[in-house]
């Protein structure tokens, strides 16, 4: 079986910001070495796998097959039906919970879920207080996701494990070897993402139970709900001491285009892009549809669809839009514009009925940028133009930030080590290649990014169909699923 694909396809808090330092993002946005890159995708469209399937040390039974099959299994959990959807502590997440569980005990491993919903599983190291390795992604999911997000990551990781516990070879890990499904990524519930990994790298404050989803349950009522109490006490004991961590990896589907587009199954990640999430609010005078003369409305949802386009427009040409001083070069602001992308994901009306004029319009802004400085001065010049168009239209808006994590580097040793894994995947798979693995940048966030604040992380990516994700459409083929197994296993194999 070839393992290619066809090659197809007025925020007062923000601080006015000096420039937009292009730091790291020149090395690495523009992905790769291409070149090397593009002439390896031959490489894996061979029958290298055919000849692969018949070797006994590649595990095609667990690290595709029975990895597929709980894949499969675990996009089944859901809390709606049709379509796929687990937020933090759903009725589904639990489930998710015990089935992972499971399949970590069914890997030799010593299980536990902490208060936050996290699912651990550990092997201890044959060394005495070596420090852990640690690997995850996350359970939760967006609303009508695909089932390849954050499931891969951990799936892939328990299926490394339980190749060595078959073989005998689990004891013999020189280092403790933790893998950790995350309760929460995707911040679909609360907006505000990695409640799970920010728990264990200590970056959780105590305020954030508080929080509180659509309908006025805050984190603290829907643990409570579990009978799990957090207080400042507990949330500091679920913080892992960085003294006894080693680093942290994480297998994710990649969710953009570029492997596919160079045939490779496997990439390895350079950096993940800063993201701030708001929330936005727009009040205006709510009316009636068939009286209010146009000339004396103040309508929300007029004023919101032109702070809408406004934000489209300066995320799509940002150097026609930010006034920079003259500490910023145009080069600065090319190289902003090539990472920045901002998105409006989600937006309520009250009372939302076609025969009124809204009081109130409310909607989510998503910003996400290589580069830090430049997010920033992102959000101060949309901020003050927001501000001024909903003046000039008579109507408040209130900007709301809720989320924030700066740009990640990926640890370059650690990033070494995943790419020597990952080649030697390859060549298990397929024989001798000659070709790099890619090196890439991530525009998604990760749990990645808050581990990074306790412990040097790396990154596998693996390829995906078309580039998409958050979608239904999502797919990775079942050899790549296998390939990202055998990266793992081969990367434990260097801690025997
Ligand atoms: C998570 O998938 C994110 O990047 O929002
Ligand atoms: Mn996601
Ligand atoms: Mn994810």
């Amino acid at each position: 079986m070839p393992i290619s694909h066809s090659t197809i396809n007025k925020n007062s808090k923000a601080p006015k910001p000096m420039c937009y330092s292009s730091i790291f993002f020149y090395s690495c946005l523009l992905l790769l070495s291409l070149s090397s890159a593009a002439a390896s995708a031959s490489i894996f469209s061979g029958n290298g796998t055919e000849n692969a399937e018949n070797r006994s040390d590649l595990f095609s039974e667990i690290l595709r097959d029975e990895a597929v099959e709980r894949l499969y299994e675990l996009g089944k959990v859901s809390d709606a039906s049709g379509y796929l959807e687990r937020t933090f502590f759903s009725p589904a997440s639990l489930r998710a919970i015990n089935l992972i569980r499971r399949w970590m005990e069914d890997a030799g491993l010593n299980t536990w879920v902490d208060q936050m919903g996290n699912v651990h599983g550990q092997v201890e190291g044959s060394i005495a207080n070596a420090e852990a390795l640690l690997i995850g992604s996350h359970l939760d999911t967006v609303v009508d996701a695909g089932m390849f997000d954050g499931s891969l990551g951990i799936i892939s990781a328990i299926s490394a494990l339980k190749v060595l516990y078959i073989n005998g070879k689990l004891g013999k890990l020189k280092r403790p070897v933790e893998v950790i499904a995350f309760s929460d990524e995707e911040g679909v519930r609360f907006q505000t993402t990695f409640l799970g990994s920010a728990s264990v790298a200590g970056i959780l404050p105590i305020t954030a139970m508080q929080i509180s989803d659509k309908r006025g349950v805050t984190i603290e009522d829907i643990l409570k709900e579990n009978s799990l109490e957090i207080t400042e006490g507990t949330l500091l004991q679920l913080k892992y001491d960085p003294r006894s961590v080693w680093g942290y990896v994480e297998v994710h589907i990649e969710q953009g285009p570029v492997l596919e587009r160079i045939g490779f199954p496997l990439g390895v990640v350079k950096g993940i892009a800063g993201q701030t999430r708001l929330k936005v609010k727009v009040r205006g005078s709510q009316g009636h549809a068939g009286t209010v003369p146009m000339s004396m409305r103040q309508d929300p949802m007029a004023a919101a669809a032109e702070l809408i386009v406004l934000l489209e427009s300066l995320c799509k040409h940002p150097e026609e839009h930010l006034s920079y001083d003259g500490h910023c070069s145009s080069f600065n602001v090319k190289s902003l514009a090539s990472s920045l992308v901002c998105t409006v994901g989600e937006i309520s009306t009250w009372p939302s009925a076609s025969n009124v004029i809204p009081g109130e319009v409310t909607y989510t802004v998503d910003i996400r940028a290589i580069d830090d400085s430049g997010r920033e001065a992102v959000i101060y010049e949309l901020s003050n133009r927001m501000y001024q168009i909903c003046e000039s239209r008579s109507v408040s808006c209130i900007i709301e930030r809720k989320h924030d994590a700066g740009s990640v580097v990926c640890d370059p040793e650690l990033s070494t080590q995943l790419k020597s894994a990952a080649y030697s995947a390859f060549k298990r798979m397929v024989g001798e290649i000659h070709d790099e693995v890619p090196m890439l940048m991530s525009g998604a966030g990760h749990d990645a990014m808050a581990m990074s604040r306790l412990t040097k992380v790396g990154m596998l990516f693996v390829r995906c169909r078309g580039g998409i994700s958050h979608s239904p459409e999502e797919h990775v083929l079942d050899d790549d699923v296998w390939a990202a197994g055998l990266a793992i296993l081969s990367f434990l194999e260097s801690f025997l």
